[in-house]
């Protein structure tokens, strides 16, 4: 293989002869002259063909954009009067020697150097791996990625463990509809796939694990927004032997860190983050996620705040009772002579927290109930009877009789930390391969049929509600 040159690295070798490997971005042909941009995943550069490379010529004047090529060439340093020195590359210029064609392309169905907001949603997601090449979604993407590596490397550095917990599972209460995947070997039996890790991290503390952390992928069926996907990702943590103000603490100057470290242009509205409890929020804004941005026109402005005190039972649609975040959080001491006595069930409030940010809920969580009799009370008054409690916590209520420590967490959202930090209003365009609003992969066409032959393996026949 001959060496190749990144483009990024092309102003390091001005006077030499190298090969660049990449695509046809911009094709500008002059007659004489024909110019190119080039680009590979470290930029851009210009390119030109001058009149006395004939056989470069020849091919040079085939190429249409996004053509994928070899391209030997030297780097030349530009005329000062040609130096365009707020762009990459923008003081060299490739004098094109030879291009060798690697793959040919058809004229993309959208322009894929633009910022694409203008162009249906519907086909950049047809195509999505063109429209990822625009700019934009690369440094989204990008960004995505250091942000989980900041992260992830912050849990290491604080004595955290990665944990991988199952996607084949058992229900979890977050309050959303599941995801169900038959199973085989079991005729008419179900895996759900994970709301959320909750559970298998509460388990993860009675096994002694003390900190635990994971960048989880979380499934839920629920109706697509903005700011939500069918699946979307979690920095889930968990620690042993905290209280609330030991995890708000620490959620507080790892986001400051981290915006320091990746967005040194942005600034933090105030610090520490103010903090209010869910009544004085609901009354004085109306909402449990208060933006408290000073200026909602500053796009680099930070606004978290933390949202204290949820309530820990509320009423459902259907007028019966329900946890407001999830059956694990702890009661608010405060409250607990109530909850034991079962009254005034919807004035108790949990030890669980928010952390907001310009308006959005960034996460949740809680200190958890660490003992089974409690446990059981939660459960009790959520009407839910002795036998399903089994059915469906067993194991948790077990697992608390062995000795499970003290334990609270936190899962701030990956898609809406990254949208809020790049500024964008939707998290498909910080999801690599999101799906529409209907939960559609229209790329690959799923939800799809499956064969009559692979219903039969999961012995299950499908017959179609009318709506
Ligand atoms: P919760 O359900 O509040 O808590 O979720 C925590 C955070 O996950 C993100 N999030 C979503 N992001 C995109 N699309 C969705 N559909 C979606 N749903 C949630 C949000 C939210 O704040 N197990 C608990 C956490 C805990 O108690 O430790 C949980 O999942 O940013």
């Amino acid at each position: 293989m001959k060496e190749r040159t990144y483009i990024g690295d092309l102003a390091g070798h001005v006077g030499e002869e190298v090969t660049i490997k990449g695509w046809v971005d911009v094709r500008r042909d002059q007659g004489k002259l024909i110019f190119f941009d080039f680009r590979d995943m470290t930029g851009y550069v210009q390119g030109v063909i001058l009149p006395a490379a004939a056989e470069a010529h020849a091919v040079g004047s085939k190429l249409r954009p996004e053509w994928v090529v070899e391209v030997r060439g030297k780097v030349n340093k530009r005329p000062d009067k040609n130096i365009q020195a707020e762009k990459q590359n923008g003081d060299v210029e490739l004098e094109i020697l030879s291009i060798t064609v690697l793959n040919e392309a058809e004229t993309p169905p959208f322009d894929v150097s633009g910022d694409g907001r203008d162009i249906s949603e519907d086909i950049r997601l047809k195509y999505r791996y063109l429209d990822l090449r625009r700019p934009r979604l690369q440094r989204n993407i990008r960004m995505r990625d250091k942000i989980i590596s900041f992260f992830r490397d912050y849990m290491h550095k604080n004595n955290f463990v990665e944990i991988e917990t199952p996607i084949l599972m058992k229900g979890t209460p977050e309050g959303s509809r599941e995801y169900i995947v038959p199973s085989r070997l079991e005729q008419g039996k179900f895996y759900a796939l994970p709301q959320s890790p909750q559970q298998f991290k509460q388990l993860s503390m009675v096994a002694g694990f003390e900190r635990y952390f994971q960048i989880a992928r979380c499934m839920r069926d629920e109706d697509t927004r903005g700011d939500r996907q069918p699946e979307f990702t979690q920095l889930d943590f968990e620690m042993s032997f905290v209280e609330q103000e030991d995890i708000l603490q620490f959620t507080e100057a790892m986001f400051v860190e981290m915006v320091k470290a990746l967005f040194p242009e942005k600034h933090i509205s105030t610090m520490p983050f103010p903090r209010v409890t869910f009544k004085e929020s609901m009354e004085k804004y109306g909402n449990d996620k208060p933006d408290m941005r000073k200026d909602k026109n500053d796009p680099n402005e930070l606004a978290f705040a933390w949202v204290i005190d949820f309530p820990m039972f509320e009423k459902a649609d259907d007028g019966t009772i329900q946890a407001a975040h999830h059956p694990f959080c702890s009661i608010k001491e405060e409250d607990v002579d109530k909850f034991m006595k079962g009254e005034d069930l919807f004035s108790i409030r949990a030890n669980s927290y928010d952390l907001v940010l310009n308006g959005y809920e960034l996460s949740s969580g809680s200190i958890r109930i660490h003992k089974a009799d409690m446990q059981q009370k939660v459960f009790e008054l959520l009407n839910i009877n002795p036998e399903m409690q089994q059915r469906k916590f067993g194991h948790m209520l077990q697992a608390f009789k062995y000795g499970a420590p003290p334990h609270g967490g936190f899962a701030p959202g990956i898609d809406r930390t990254v949208m809020l930090l790049m500024n964008e209003p939707n998290i498909r365009e910080v999801i690599p391969f999101p799906k529409t609003g209907e939960g559609k992969d229209l790329m690959m066409g799923s939800p799809s049929e499956v064969d009559k032959k692979q219903l039969d393996e999961l012995g299950l026949e499908i017959k179609i509600n009318k709506k």
